[in-house]
């Protein structure tokens, strides 16, 4: 599948970056740009910004950048062609006419991750067919049915039945000509050791599609219908399932999550998938492991309120403090939900349904903090001064970790109301804490970096990285400048990837492109420069630069060799004079001076 170029163009002028990337993060406007957290990496103060007028983004924290397709793609974890899909139905563009789709041609030149895309859907429509054809499909229906799931949120959710047999599946696909190895590596089959035949990796099994954010199956989850051993078989990570950077139900959930500001978090599929057939539609779950970064980031992108709401045995309170100390940002609430008396949600909800769900469990949801306070306590005897004691002091090691001084200041006033201590006594203890720990840390964490401060970056570059800099972003916003660099030091940038984009650029002008940062991005296609180029054009430079300056940047660029070669024949001619080889240090003496006078000749 190719796209014009044109169209590309299109697609690029007709959004705005700006809206596009707060579609993922909250940008606030400061001076010409927008700032926000960065999406690609974890970060307190914001170093990532968007330029309007460059139509750009760029992180000065990790250094990723580029345009609206750059991020989409980054952020997707999508191919170039589907960012493409995906923008130009943002944009309102009808790809439909602009693709260049030769009939035949079609199959063959699908990526592998495209045909992946093929096959999972497929699939996932044949075990659906299964579970609503009663022949086949009762047994995983009834199983359904009983644990009271409706037919409609079955649908909803695409979900299906593997039938009990060796061969269904495999038939099936090898009839629409699907590539049975590639099957076998993505873990839908399963290959017989003696005769190397496939046959079906899911038999009797619940088929869940686990879907990327934007709906398309890339994983599937098979349940047994009984308490047998494993409970779930899933397949394993592919092209195109990471599952660290997926959460269960999100692209059902996004509107919802968006609307209420609050996400619900949930342990299993099957909470999600009873929550939404109660009317609660903002909520997703991790996928089996403990949460990542990257889930992470993705709910605090979305949401303000977050409420992890897990399993209430012993095993989910602890995931749940696991998954607190993830999420724990200073801007968001991090709330955690206790379902009663042992249930799961999903269970809760079948008893209780989705308002009192609502009302009773998430309503009644607590701080991390507090809920840590309530979890301290089970099993002491707080009328017993020793375990009041032992539990006071629990406390105040975890309010000592808190990263607000009111937050602090509020727990511990509750511990001296509650058990009469003096609140200064607490106050003392808590910082005392805080300051032995502080000193550990120090210890340990001797090489970790600093947060990085964007002036401070600009300082780290040595002058003639810097001139080379200054001088390329010009040269991206005027083609004069460009071509005059051209005339003069040609490709001769010490930097190899300035020199890589000088290179580009000189051929993006003698295309006829007229000067666009965006535009001039988007056609370096290699991401590497992209990020580069990026981070030089986000570079504030005077707008009337005058040729003087431009000048002074090519002198320092061509001066930089030289001085090096001076610096290299100054050492020389110390050595040659500690060895009383005077003839050679009036040699190199010689070479420097005609060196030094060609410095600076224009
Ligand atoms: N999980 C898994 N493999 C297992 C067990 C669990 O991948 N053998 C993951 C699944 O993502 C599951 C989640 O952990 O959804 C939570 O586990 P659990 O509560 O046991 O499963 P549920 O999906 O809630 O199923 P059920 O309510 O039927 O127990
Ligand atoms: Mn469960």
């Amino acid at each position: 599948m190719r796209v014009k170029e044109e169209t590309i163009d299109q697609i690029r002028q007709s959004l705005d970056i700006v809206e596009v990337v707060g579609d993922y993060v909250q940008l606030k406007k400061q001076g010409r740009n927008y700032f926000a957290c960065c999406p690609f990496h974890s970060e307190q103060t914001p170093s990532f910004s968007v330029s309007p007028d460059k139509q750009i983004f760029h992180c000065f924290g990790c250094g990723m950048g580029g345009n609206v397709f750059t991020f989409i793609m980054e952020l997707e974890g999508m191919s170039f062609i589907e960012t493409v899909q995906f923008l130009a139905e943002k944009a309102h563009i009808d790809l439909g006419e602009t693709i260049s789709n030769q009939a035949g041609q079609t199959k063959r030149n699908k990526s592998d991750r495209e045909s992946l895309y093929f096959a999972f859907d497929l699939i996932s429509q044949f075990y659906h067919y299964l579970i609503q054809n009663e022949k086949f499909g009762n047994l995983g229906l009834t199983y359904l049915l009983n644990r009271g799931f409706t037919k409609e949120i079955i649908q909803k959710f695409n979900i299906g039945y593997a039938v009990d047999s060796w061969d269904t599946l495999t038939q099936f696909l090898q009839k629409r000509k699907i590539d049975l190895a590639l099957m076998e590596k993505v873990g839908v089959l399963s290959k017989r050791q003696f005769d190397h035949k496939y046959f079906d990796r899911f038999r009797h099994r619940i088929m869940f599609p686990i879907t990327n954010h934007r709906g398309k199956v890339v994983s599937f989850a098979g349940r047994v219908l009984t308490d047998e051993k494993p409970k779930y078989i899933n397949t394993p990570e592919s092209d195109i399932f990471h599952k660290g950077n997926l959460l269960f139900g999100f692209h059902l959930a996004r509107q919802d999550i968006k609307r209420t500001n609050q996400v619900i978090l949930f342990e299993g599929y099957l909470d999600v998938i009873k929550a939404h057939q109660c009317g609660v539609t903002n909520c997703v779950a991790s996928m089996g492991t403990s949460l990542t970064e990257t889930q992470a980031s993705l709910l605090t992108r979305h949401a303000e309120t977050i409420i992890i709401c897990y399993d209430s045995d012993d095993a989910g309170i602890e995931a749940s403090f696991r998954a607190a100390a993830i999420l724990g940002k200073e801007q968001h609430i991090i709330k955690i939900a206790k379902v009663p008396n042992g249930l799961d949600p999903d269970d809760y909800m079948t008893k209780f349904g989705g308002e009192k769900f609502l009302s009773d469990v998430i309503g009644a949801s607590q701080t991390v903090m507090s809920f840590k306070m309530n979890y301290l306590r089970r099993g002491r005897d707080l009328n017993d001064e020793g375990d009041r004691m032992r539990y006071v002091e629990e406390v105040i090691k975890e309010i000592a970790t808190l990263t607000k001084a009111v937050e602090r200041d509020h727990y511990l006033r509750l511990l001296s109301e509650e058990f009469s201590i003096s609140l200064d006594a607490l106050k003392h203890q808590q910082y005392q804490i805080y300051r032995q720990r502080q000193r550990k840390n120090q210890n340990q964490n001797h090489q970790k970096r600093p947060p990085v401060v964007f002036k401070k970056l600009t300082t780290l570059y040595p002058a003639h990285e810097m001139a080379e800099r200054r001088l390329l972003a010009h040269m991206m916003r005027n083609d004069e400048i460009s071509e005059k660099v051209q005339e003069v030091i040609g490709g001769s940038f010490h930097i190899p990837l300035h020199q890589a984009i000088a290179a580009h650029l000189y051929a993006y002008y003698l295309g006829g492109n007229p000067p666009d940062l965006g535009a001039f991005i988007h056609y370096l296609k290699d991401t590497e420069l992209q990020q580069k180029a990026s981070d030089i054009a986000m570079m504030d430079v005077n707008e009337e630069v005058s040729d003087q300056e431009i000048d002074d940047y090519m002198n320092q660029i061509q001066n930089y060799n030289k001085i090096a070669e001076v610096e290299r024949l100054a050492s020389e001619r110390k050595k040659a004079e500690q060895d009383n080889d005077f003839e050679r240090a009036t040699k190199l003496l010689a070479e420097m001076i005609t060196i030094k006078n060609q410095l600076n000749r224009r």
